[in-house]
């Protein structure tokens, strides 16, 4: 999908590439489909958000104490939201599928080993961010840039690679199988988030889950209806500064990148000879 040039500017579809969905040109009716979809869309929920990272770091001044403060704390819970996935998909996602679809040991093997190669790179970048968020450090945009070069290259292609890995399932077993083990994370990562961690990781996904993306077929985020006005108005309020960062409304609708907003350039501009 080529970038989104909206009259106000870039948005958060670059520089890294958002993934297409198997659902893109197959029908979502096939369970596997759905699942390797849903993957994803997840990943690129993921993968906007470390666009606005990239995109808006340049533009802040070291001075800038406030604004590069909203982002590291934007960057703090983009950590924690990454965090969660892998863990989750460690501890329970590919050993369910295995226990259910024994045909399926194996496979999913390689994403495993995957998040080996971008844990270090990943961590050194938790690390600064920590560090800075407590006055340890001085934000530098040069340096955040440069640890996210440090990690992005493994973590994209994992991203990339764990969605022809799911299709592989339906090599595997019933597609009934891999959605009956679908639900189950879903439901088991819902509940592994504790109060803490829903501050940092339930904006942080709904404000960059597009749900116009690929002609608005993907039911994706699927939550009841009040989840967006719960996470709106009270769940954001800890990390509050943070996301001005986000590129899409709480509904799921993209929305102007704060950079290209009137406000953003003037907070923007502090700190700037
Ligand atoms: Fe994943």
């Amino acid at each position: 999908m080529s970038p989104k040039q909206t009259p106000e500017g870039v948005w958060a579809d670059q520089p890294f590439k958002l993934l297409d969905t198997p659902g893109k040109d197959k029908p979502l009716s096939d369970p596997v489909v759905y699942v390797a979809s849903h993957m994803a869309l997840v990943h690129n929920t993921f993968i906007r958000a470390l666009n606005s990272i990239y995109l808006h770091a340049p533009l802040i001044a070291t001075s800038n104490k406030s604004l590069s403060r909203d982002l590291l704390s934007y960057c703090q819970c983009w950590v924690a939201l990454v965090a969660l996935h892998h863990q989750t998909e460690e501890k329970f996602l590919f050993s369910a599928f295995e226990k259910r679809i024994p045909a399926a040991k194996g496979i999913l093997d390689t994403n495993v080993h995957q998040h080996e190669e971008f844990h270090d790179g990943l961590a050194a970048f938790e690390k600064y961010v920590d560090g800075a968020l407590a006055g340890k450090e001085e934000y530098s945009s040069e340096k955040l840039l440069k640890l996210i070069d440090g990690f992005s290259e493994p973590l994209m292609k994992h991203f990339n690679d764990e969605i022809p890995t799911l299709m592989r399932l339906e090599e595997a077993g019933q597609g009934e199988d891999v959605m009956k083990v679908h639900e189950e994370f879903e439901i088991h990562t819902s509940q592994r988030a504790n109060t803490s961690q829903q501050a940092k990781v339930g904006p942080m996904t709904l404000l960059n889950a597009d749900k116009t993306f690929e002609g608005g077929k993907h039911p994706f985020p699927v939550m009841p209806k009040f989840v967006p006005y719960l996470v709106k108005y009270l769940i954001s309020r800890k990390y509050a500064g943070a996301w001005k960062f986000g590129s899409c409304d709480y509904w799921g609708q993209p929305v102007t990148l704060f950079m290209n907003t009137p406000e953003g350039k003037k907070a923007l501009a502090v700190g700037k000879a």
